[in-house]
């Protein structure tokens, strides 16, 4: 992120492209509108590789002030139909949206380079919000229990909606072609995930094979993988990490769950496993203390504390240092959350689901670089630690409740 700029309000050195400063000035000549370069310039780069920034639009007639957008370029291919879908979204549920969603304040444009640009009103958000990622862990336990009662409380409480499907195919739905040939997570099915030259991982083999051997079970048709499970579905955000919600902070510098926003929906489905969210934000908040490093005994509790069919709270595990324990306490207080907009009854299904939604995200972890050699061996334990709690419930009766179609 940049903190001042003072290039003679240049738009195409601020925004470093001379492509989208062309779009951009374009646009804005079609909207009667004059752009420049903002008094608290703001600019960075997405994981997507998407370039976000901030702008000053002007109207060219009448006496209203200038006002602040966020531009979004999206990438070309999928990320660059965010703008609809991102619309989509809006229009499926205007209330939610209204409270969780930002506007876009004008269509978006498309590039002949197959880039779009969207326009957000949300620069205000730049200057004293924060992502869940960006908080230290002490104060993620209220805004990630808070974005989870809101994805499935506010977003899916009245509308959400109960399949039923092969488990092959919810957990085919749940990879979203991770296995597509040249995606990370088939270069990792091939290479079973890790550099099996590297000492440290050899020992992992056997678990590597376990996983493999599990998902390819599930996948291609077992006797598992054709067993009915009944899920639950409704709107997902798609890709619901700590760095894709903003926590807005008050002017007393304290965050304000309440009026937490979602960004970055190009992954929105109106119609996924409602799990996919949480399986999302939990594996996201795992990582905040997995990437430094853990002990095995604090994987174990990190583990048991995602894929145990019941949230408990932990009370010790050796060697667990304070990061390790206040992310017990957030992993606990989210699944609790989560639970608690579900009757007693239904607890039991939503578990199965939980835990496929959570195979997939260990896997598609388990295939990026990014994350570091250790983070990736440790989703690797919760992968396998998620495909046994799911073959346990093969075992422990119908994952389809007598209610169902009645
Ligand atoms: N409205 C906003 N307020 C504050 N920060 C934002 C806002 N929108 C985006 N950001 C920051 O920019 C990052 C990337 O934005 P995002 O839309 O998630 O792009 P990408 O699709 O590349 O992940 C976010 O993780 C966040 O740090
Ligand atoms: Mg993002």
């Amino acid at each position: 992120m940049i903190s001042s700029f003072d290039a003679d309000n240049d738009l195409a050195a601020y925004l470093g492209d001379s492509v989208v400063a062309s779009a951009l000035e374009a646009w804005a000549g079609g909207h009667a509108l004059r752009v420049a370069v903002p008094p608290e310039p703001w600019r960075r780069r997405g994981g997507s590789g998407a370039l976000l920034v901030r702008v000053r639009v002007t109207r060219i007639a009448g006496d209203r002030g200038p006002s602040d957008l966020l531009m979004k370029v999206c990438s070309p291919g999928s990320p660059a139909g965010e703008p609809a879908i991102h619309e989509r979204a809006w229009q499926l549920s205007p209330t939610f949206a209204r409270r969780h969603l930002f506007r876009q304040a004008f269509p978006a444009t498309i590039l002949q380079d197959g880039r779009v640009l969207m326009y957000l009103d949300s620069s205000e958000s730049l200057v004293d919000d924060r992502t869940l990622g960006e908080l230290p862990i002490r104060l993620l336990v209220d805004c990630a229990t808070a974005t989870i009662r809101l994805v499935w409380g506010e977003w899916n409480g009245r509308t959400r909606r109960r399949e039923v499907s092969t488990v092959a195919d919810v957990l085919r739905c749940e990879l979203r072609g991770a296995f597509d040939k040249g995606r990370s997570a088939y270069r990792w099915l091939q290479q079973a995930g890790f550099d099996v030259e590297d000492a440290q991982v050899q020992a992992l083999s056997d678990a590597s094979a376990q996983l493999n051997a599990m998902v390819s079970l599930l996948v291609r048709g077992s006797e598992l993988g054709q067993r009915k499970l009944e899920y639950f579905c409704g709107n997902s955000h798609g890709d619901l990490h700590l760095d894709n919600v903003i926590v807005p902070f008050g002017p007393d510098e304290s965050p304000d769950p309440g009026r937490i926003k979602l960004i970055d929906l190009s992954g929105f489905s109106p119609t996924a496993p409602l799990t996919r969210d949480l399986a999302t934000l939990l594996t996201s908040c795992a990582l905040k203390v997995v990437r430094k490093g853990v002990t095995p005994a604090e994987t174990s509790a990190l583990v048991d504390a995602l894929t145990a069919s019941r949230p408990t709270a932990v009370t010790s595990c050796r060697a667990e240092s304070p990061a390790v324990k206040d992310m017990l306490g957030v992993l606990h207080a989210v699944r609790s959350a989560a639970l608690a907009e579900f009757d007693a009854d239904l607890q039991h299904l939503l578990h199965a689901q939980y835990l496929l939604s959570l195979i997939a995200q260990a896997i598609t972890y388990t295939s990026y670089r990014n994350i570091g050699h250790f983070g990736r061996r440790w989703y690797f334990e919760l992968g396998i630690s998620a495909a046994e709690r799911f073959v346990a419930f093969y075992d422990s009766g119908p994952l389809v409740s007598s209610t169902w179609l009645k």
